[in-house]
């Protein structure tokens, strides 16, 4: 299985957990890229896309949302897809400034999915989010390894 994860990442965060579910594959199969650094049509080579994005505003970060407005319709057609973000629990952002806009908590990976199947990519897994402890990370214990396994699992099932 060729296997592409996108991220975005601020302070490392988000790209620490991409890199940990990169290594739970073969190093043949995944290629882990930077937002920027992805070329549309590389997804024609693939069988899973991970597309993850740290949490920013109750949203994914502008790389990611243009990225994947930049997918053509159905180019999606017969890639699994899976979401991911990092975030930070509601009792860490009800402790900080955020609380001032915190009117309604949405979080990116969910918007992610969405926008995955919208274009044509089977989601073969719920969207998920680890948690940082603050803005800058680091994140919260175990949550590298159970990125890893969310990852591992949903491949295993989905075959
Ligand atoms: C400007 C800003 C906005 C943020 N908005 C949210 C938010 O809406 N919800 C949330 O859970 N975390 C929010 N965070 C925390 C980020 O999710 C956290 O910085 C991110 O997970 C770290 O990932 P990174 O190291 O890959 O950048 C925000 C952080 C910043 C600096």
């Amino acid at each position: 299985m060729r296997i592409l994860i996108v991220y975005d990442s601020f302070y490392g965060n988000t790209k620490l957990v991409a890199d940990a579910i990169g290594d739970s594959f073969d190093e043949e199969e995944v290629e882990v890229l930077n937002v920027i650094d992805v070329d549309i049509k590389s997804l024609k080579k693939i069988d899973l896309l991970i597309v993850g994005s740290p949490t920013r505003q109750f949203k994914p970060t502008d790389y990611i949302e243009d990225f994947l407005n930049n997918i053509p319709s159905n180019y999606l057609n017969g890639i699994k897809v899976m979401a991911f973000d990092t975030r930070l629990s509601k009792v860490e952002m009800m402790s900080g400034i955020l609380k001032l806009f915190a009117k309604k908590f949405e979080y990116a990976a969910e918007p992610i999915g969405n926008k995955l199947v919208s274009k044509g990519g089977k989601l073969i897994c719920n969207p998920e989010g680890f948690f940082v402890k603050s803005n800058k990370g680091p994140l919260h214990e175990g949550e590298i390894e159970r990125a890893s396994a969310w990852a591992e699992n949903a491949v295993d099932d989905s075959i």
